[in-house]
């Protein structure tokens, strides 16, 4: 039996120390440290036992060139899932879905679990949220309940690889991994020492048995899966499950992927039903045809191999005595005080102490630095009380010297834009000048975005 010993464990980056202190040397996080009764995994690492062990295995070296097939994949049924999974989800894979309480996630995976056993998967469902009743009902609105999934409800580990075990399963869901409680540990569950060593399990399991394990797991207030990044590491394929609650719409968004690309997101819409594809994904983020008015500007985007096009809507307030508000939805306030801090020093437009509010519409998040001419465009039209012209899309990343940046995949974001009935497009030099009959005009400079809009006479 794995001798116990206690260690002091950083609640934020799970690193182990011998010694108390307020400070986590690892991360820099202060008052982190718990002490947590620790048992050596098996064959762990951290075990210095396991030095005298005196069999030692061959370790057996391999080419990088294999003829090895690619890790066989599993259809979940759901083109959108499979889209961002990289082409199904890969079998002997831990994968993490992560996301806000409430966004959707039990939902997401118990639809995909009732498709892949209505296929011929084998697939359990087990829940430390919710009875099983509960989910019975949920099935049963999501019109899923004549699949065969396997369902129960279960927190301790060493019961749930019992059952696994005995079940041989292809695909097991676990919601949430927060939930889950070892009895070689003390910690409580949802610490850093649980879900670490609860994920690691399953992470085995799925390795020794072939199996799929997708674990749920709740993010924090500040974006993060609830206590450890470590789970990131230890697992496959890491998700993220986004969107504004008000909204219907819901991102599923790739952080890692050891089997498939990175930069894919699948666009699901929250119905009665559950949830379903979006039907016209690229414009989605749109906020319709208001009359025209000042401060709003579209963004051409592309999302891994698809093109979206979302609405930035910006409002410069009157002058304000004392420090001025900087309010931002879905996009980074350290972007926005460079861009006015461009305005200003290039451009010579002052924002100074007026409150200035930024936000993307439809809950959509930007993430590409492309989007800074949009935001750009929405910011001074604003300012400068003029609309940007009508049917227009922007793309580009501006510099801290004002200059314009090229950015990459710029064909297919003119091609949407131009399928959805834009009709010209300010972009970086370098673009094509014409396609698909939408005008492109090149902006080398903050300044000329700034003489579009008239404010340069
Ligand atoms: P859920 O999947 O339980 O979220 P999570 O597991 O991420 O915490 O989804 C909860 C929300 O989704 C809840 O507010 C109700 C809503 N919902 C629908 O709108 N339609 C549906 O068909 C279902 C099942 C849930
Ligand atoms: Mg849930």
């Amino acid at each position: 039996m794995a001798k116990s010993n206690t260690a002091f464990v950083c609640q934020n980056c799970g690193t182990a120390h011998a010694k108390w202190s307020g400070r986590c040397e690892a991360c820099g996080a202060w008052n982190s440290l718990v002490e947590e009764t620790v048992s050596a995994p098996p064959g762990g690492l951290s075990a210095p036992e396991a030095g005298k062990k005196t069999r030692v295995a061959n370790v057996d070296f391999s080419p990088l060139d294999s003829a090895e097939p690619p890790p066989p994949r599993l259809s979940t049924g759901i083109p959108e899932l499979d889209l961002v999974f990289g082409g199904g989800i890969a079998r002997s894979s831990a994968v993490l879905v992560g996301g806000d309480p409430g966004i959707g996630k039990s939902t997401l995976l118990l639809q995909a679990a009732a498709s892949m056993a209505k296929a011929g998967v084998k697939s359990l469902y087990i829940s430390g949220e919710e009875a099983v009743s509960q989910i019975q009902s949920r099935a049963r609105r999501l019109n899923v309940a004549a699949s065969p999934v396997q369902l129960a409800a279960e927190t301790d580990l060493r019961s749930i690889l019992k059952a696994l075990k005995a079940a041989s399963p292809e695909l097991v869901i676990i919601d949430s991994v927060q939930t889950l409680w070892s009895d070689n540990l003390e910690a409580a569950p949802g610490s850093v020492a649980q879900v670490r060593a609860c994920a690691q399990e399953l992470t085995r399991f799925a390795k020794k048995t072939g199996a799929a394990v997708v674990l749920v797991g709740h993010v924090t207030k500040d974006g993060q899966i609830a206590g450890p990044r470590v789970l990131e590491h230890m697992v496959d394929a890491v998700f993220y499950f986004e969107g504004e609650r008000g909204h219907q719409f819901r991102i599923l968004r790739s952080v890692k992927n050891r089997f498939g690309p990175t930069d894919e997101i699948g666009v699901f819409e929250m119905g009665e039903q559950g949830l379903s594809a979006a039907r016209d994904p690229s414009a989605l983020f749109l906020a319709g045809s208001e009359a025209e008015a000042s401060g709003r500007a579209v963004f051409a985007a592309m999302e891994g191999s698809r093109p979206v096009l979302s609405e930035v809507q910006a409002l410069a307030g009157p002058e304000s005595a004392g420090s001025p508000r900087r309010s931002i939805v879905g996009w980074d306030s350290s972007r926005l005080a460079m861009l006015l801090a461009v305005f200003d020093a290039r451009c010579g437009l002052r924002f100074g102490t007026r409150d200035v509010y930024l936000s993307v519409t439809g809950g959509y998040r930007i993430t590409e630095p492309a989007g800074d001419l949009a935001a750009a465009a929405a910011l001074a039209s604003s300012l400068l009380d003029k609309s940007v012209p009508a049917g227009s899309v922007f793309f580009g990343e501006v510099a801290l010297s004002g200059a314009i940046r090229p950015v990459g995949r710029i064909e297919p974001r003119l091609r949407e834009a131009a399928r959805l009935g834009f009709t010209q497009a300010f972009a970086p030099p370098g673009a094509p000048e014409l396609v698909d009959g939408m005008a492109v005009r090149a902006l080398s400079r903050l300044q000329d975005l700034v003489d579009v809009l008239g404010g340069g006479e």
